[in-house]
C-alpha cells in the first residue's frame, strides 16, 4: 500500500512525462514518501505510452492505465481515482506546470487533518507564467464562475490539487471537460480544505489542449453542480448560499423590529422621533446580530472572532458602514445624477446589503480566513 499516488493525465506529453516521472520519483526519494506515480493515458498516438512502459521496467511504483473511450481530462482522472492503490490522491499536469516540490507540503497538509488541498494560482505568492491575455481572460471568469459556488476558495479550477479518497470515493461525480477539481469540490464530500499558493509556468512545448468546447462544458458543469446543490443540502454550496438566505430574512426581520419600535416609542412613549428613530435602529442591530450569531453563521462558530462582544462590536461597525453606504448611495443617485430617489434607496440598500453580508461573513464570523 502507497502512501500517496500521484495522478498525471496525458494526452500527447511525449516530451514531458519522461521529465515529471524522474521528478516526482525524485521528491518520493527526497522526503521519504512512498508513492505511485499512476499515469492514465487517453491512448495517446504519440510516443507517451512506449516511454511510460520503458520506464515502468525500472520504477515498480509507476502504473500506467490506456483508456479507449470516453475520451478526456476529467474522466481520466477519475479513472485515476478508481485505479490508485491508496488513500491519498494527488493531481497533476504531465506538462511540468505544477511544481512537484510541492508534492510532500501537500501531502503534510492531507495529512494533518485537511480533506482537500489545492494548489493556487490567485493568492499571494502564486501567479502564472506565460500567459497570453486571452487565456488570463477566460481563466478569471471561469475562476468568477466558480467562485459563485465556492467563495472561499480562490482557484476552484485549479489542475493541481490532492485530495482524501474519502471525499472521492461515493461522489456521484460526473467528469467531463478540464475542470475537475470543481466537481469534486461540487459533489465530493469535504469540510477542510487549504490552498497553498504556487506559480503555474505555462508548457514551453507543444500546445495546450484547451478548446472553445471546453468553455461549453464548463458553464453546464457549473450550473449542473448548482442544480446538485439544490438537492443535497450538506454539499458544501447549498451551504454557503443558505447563508446568504438567512442573513437577508434576518435584514428583513430587522426591518420590522426597526419599524415596529419607532412607531411603539413615538406614538405609546411618547418619545421624539429622533430618540424614538436612533433606539429603534440601535436595537434592531442588535437583534440582526443575535440572530446572524445564533442562526445565519451558527456553524461557523469556530472560526468566529472569539468573543460575542467582539463579534458585536465589529457587527456594529460594519453596520454603521452600511447605512453610511446606502446614505451615500441614495444621495449621489438622487440630487447629483436625479434617479427617482426610491429607486436610488433601494440601489443603495442593495449595495449595503451585500457589504454588510461579505464584510461580517469575513470579518465578524471570519469565514475563509
Ligand atoms: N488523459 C487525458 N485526456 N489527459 C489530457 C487530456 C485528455 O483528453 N487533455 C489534456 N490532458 C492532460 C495533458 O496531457 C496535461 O498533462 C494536462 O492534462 C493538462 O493539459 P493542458 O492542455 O496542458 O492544460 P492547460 O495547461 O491548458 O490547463 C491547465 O490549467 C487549467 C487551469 O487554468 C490544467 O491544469 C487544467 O486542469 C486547469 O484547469
Ligand atoms: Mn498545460
Amino acid at each position: 500500500m502507497y502512501d500517496l499516488t500521484v495522478i498525471i493525465p496525458t494526452f500527447r506529453e511525449e516530451s514531458t512525462i519522461g521529465t515529471i516521472i524522474a521528478e516526482v520519483d525524485a521528491i518520493f526519494f527526497r522526503n521519504a514518501i512512498r508513492g505511485e506515480i499512476l499515469v492514465v493515458d487517453d491512448n495517446s498516438p504519440d510516443r507517451t505510452i512506449d516511454i511510460v512502459r520503458d520506464l515502468k521496467n525500472q520504477k515498480p511504483n509507476l502504473n500506467l492505465v490506456v483508456r479507449q473511450q470516453d475520451h478526456g481530462l476529467s474522466q481520466s482522472v477519475v479513472e485515476g481515482f478508481r485505479q490508485a492503490q491508496s488513500d491519498i490522491f494527488l493531481v497533476m499536469d504531465a506538462d511540468l506546470s505544477h511544481p512537484p516540490a510541492l508534492i510532500p507540503v501537500m501531502l503534510a497538509e492531507i495529512r494533518a487533518g485537511n480533506d482537500l488541498v489545492i494548489g493556487s494560482r490567485y493568492m499571494e505568492g502564486g501567479g502564472i507564467k506565460k500567459w497570453p491575455l486571452k487565456r488570463r481572460i477566460l481563466s478569471m471568469g471561469a475562476t468568477f464562475l466558480g467562485r459563485l459556488l465556492f467563495p472561499e476558495i480562490r482557484d476552484p479550477v485549479s489542475g493541481f490539487f490532492a485530495v482524501k479518497k474519502s471525499v472521492v470515493e461515493h461522489a456521484p461525480l460526473r467528469p467531463r471537460g478540464y475542470k475537475i477539481l470543481l466537481e469534486v469540490l461540487g459533489k465530493g464530500t469535504w469540510k477542510k480544505e487549504k490552498e497553498i499558493p504556487f506559480e503555474f509556468v505555462d508548457r514551453a512545448i507543444g500546445s495546450s489542449k484547451l478548446k472553445g468546447q471546453t468553455i461549453i462544458e464548463y458553464a453546464g458543469q457549473v450550473i449542473d453542480n448548482a442544480r446538485f446543490s439544490w438537492n443535497h443540502h450538506e454539499s458544501v454550496v447549498w451551504q454557503e448560499w443558505m447563508k446568504l438566505f438567512k442573513f437577508g430574512v434576518v435584514g428583513l426581520s430587522g426591518i420590522i423590529v426597526n419599524e415596529g419600535l419607532l412607531i411603539y416609542l413615538k406614538e405609546y412613549v411618547h418619545l421624539s422621533l429622533w430618540v424614538s428613530g436612533i433606539i429603534a435602529i440601535e436595537l434592531s442591530i442588535l437583534s440582526n446580530f443575535i440572530w446572524n450569531d445564533l442562526w445565519t453563521f451558527k456553524s461557523d462558530s469556530r472560526h468566529a472572532l472569539p468573543h460575542r462582544w467582539l463579534r458585536l462590536l465589529s457587527f456594529q461597525v460594519v453596520s454603521i458602514g452600511g447605512a453610511a453606504i446606502n446614505f451615500v448611495i441614495l444621495n449621489v443617485l438622487a440630487t447629483q445624477i436625479g434617479i427617482d430617489y426610491r429607486i436610488a434607496d433601494l440601489l443603495g440598500i442593495l449595495v449595503a446589503f451585500a457589504w454588510n453580508f461579505w464584510v461580517n461573513r469575513r470579518m465578524t464570523w471570519k469565514m475563509g480566513l
